[in-house]
Formats: structure tokens, sequence, C-alpha cells
């Protein structure tokens, strides 16, 4: 069964991003797991839990970049809400795909859909962060 493991090139540079993307892949993969054992509604929980912890996430790396002056945060927040869009879009037939045992694409699914989040959408500020310097030199983005 598809499923992303963590590996340091998904790493945008900043680690409360990082550990929040981390967390976000280990709630995939308990869901494809549910999903192999075949327990619908076990996947059809897991999916809303992976749906709220994408939603806390945009929030949490928006206020991130935000603090970080990133020029271009309303481009990704729009970003964000395409995404969130399509996903809640997803939500509903997810949930009918699962009922009829055809949980695998759904899980093929949301694996395309975060590791464009992260690889494709999040890498464009990573290198914005890549260039800031150290934290010690920022003593105005200490909190
Ligand atoms: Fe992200
Ligand atoms: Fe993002």
């Amino acid at each position: 069964m598809a499923r992303l493991d963590w590996d340091d090139t998904f790493s945008v540079g900043a680690a409360m991003i990082d550990q929040d993307h981390r967390r976000l892949l280990g709630e995939l993969n308990r869901l494809a797991e549910t999903v192999d054992r075949g327990d619908t509604k076990g996947a059809r929980d897991g999916f809303d839990s992976l749906f709220e912890a994408i939603l806390r996430h945009f929030e949490r790396e928006e206020r991130f970049l935000l603090a970080h002056r990133y020029p271009d945060v309303e481009t990704h927040h729009r970003t964000h809400a395409f995404k969130a869009e399509q996903i809640l879009t997803a939500r509903d037939l997810c949930a009918a795909r699962l009922a009829h045992g055809e949980g695998q694409e759904v899980v093929d699914y949301l694996v395309e859909w975060l590791e464009r989040h992260i690889r494709v959408e999040d890498m464009e500020y990573a290198r914005f962060l890549a260039r800031l310097p150290p934290a010690s030199a920022r003593p105005a983005l200490a909190n």
C-alpha cells in the first residue's frame, strides 16, 4: 500500500513545520493501516482526524510565515484555501469509497495530495527561509 515515510527531502528547514508535516504523514500512514485492515469506521474517523490536522497545520504554517515576513504569504494562503476546498470536496467522495471497500484509492489520493503540499507548494517558502540569517541574528523574530 502506498504511504509516505519521512526523510530529509521533506524538510522545509524549519523544525516546527517539519514536526507538523511529520505528524500529518504519521496520521496518513495510520489511516492507510486502518484501510489495510478493512476497518471502514476506523478509516472514516482517520480521514476526519487527518482533515482536522491539515486545517490546523495550514493555520499554524501561515502564522509562521507571517511572523517571518514571508513576502508571498497571501499567495500561499490562497493555495491553502484551494487545497482545503479540494479535500473538503474529496471528503464526501472518500466516505462513499471507504464504505464500498475502495479505501486504497482514497489513500492514493491523499498521498499525492499531501506529498504535493510539502514537496512542491511548501518548498516555495523553504527557499526564502534558507536565505534568512540565523535566528540569533534576528532578535525581532524571537517570539
Ligand atoms: Fe505545510
Ligand atoms: Fe503550505
